[in-house]
């Protein structure tokens, strides 16, 4: 294992289904690193399924929460984090994301849809027509995702170890070429 991250963290993003935990867990095996799904840590603080924290508690409630939970991870090095679909939604998330590398995991919607399609546990999808909800979450969301360092196209052929090395290539990429100033984020 080489340590060419020096310890930064390694945040992946993008939308439900796109293979976060996944893919981040054998990122994280292979790097030698710890891996942590800000999702699985808020439920063991909220002690409740995400699908009842929305249902109880409502939406803003569950973005509170996931903000708190990524201030609590973002201090420990040498992590790979699987964040929720919506973490890029807030912008006070992104000045935890950007101490670290973020990844954007990108499958078309029609490979989301084709692996959510019978999902009951995201809360957001239980709607009549959850196609069309993903397709709006996306449009919404695109340019979010594309504010990370390395995106990834994913295809519904890839193998999580295919994505593995392409998320390492694309770190690699950006390693060496020179970084431009972050913008502002007022
Ligand atoms: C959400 C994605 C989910 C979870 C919650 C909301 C979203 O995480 O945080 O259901 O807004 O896209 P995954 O992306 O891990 O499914």
């Amino acid at each position: 294992m080489d340590d060419f991250l020096k310890g930064t963290n390694i945040y992946l993003i993008g939308m439900m289904g796109a293979g976060k935990s996944t893919v981040g867990q054998q990122l994280a095996t292979h790097l030698g690193y710890r891996f942590a799904d800000t999702d699985r840590v808020i439920e063991q603080v909220a002690q409740q399924p995400i699908t009842d924290i929305f249902m109880t508690e409502g939406e803003s409630a569950f973005r509170a929460l996931e903000t708190q939970v990524l201030a609590q991870l973002a201090p420990y090095t040498r992590m790979v984090i699987a964040t929720g679909g919506g973490i890029v939604l807030e912008r006070k998330n992104w000045s935890y994301l950007q101490h670290g590398v973020v990844v954007w995991l990108n499958p078309s919607v029609e490979v989301l849809f084709d692996r959510l399609k019978e999902d009951q546990t995201r809360p957001l999808l239980q709607a009549p027509d959850p196609q069309k909800v993903l397709e709006t979450l996306f449009n919404q969301r695109r340019s979010l995702y594309a504010q990370a360092d390395v995106t990834v196209a994913i295809t519904a052929e890839d193998r999580p170890t295919d994505i593995v090395e392409q998320i390492l290539t694309g770190i690699r990429a950006i390693l060496r070429s020179p970084q431009p100033e972050p913008t502002p984020q007022d």
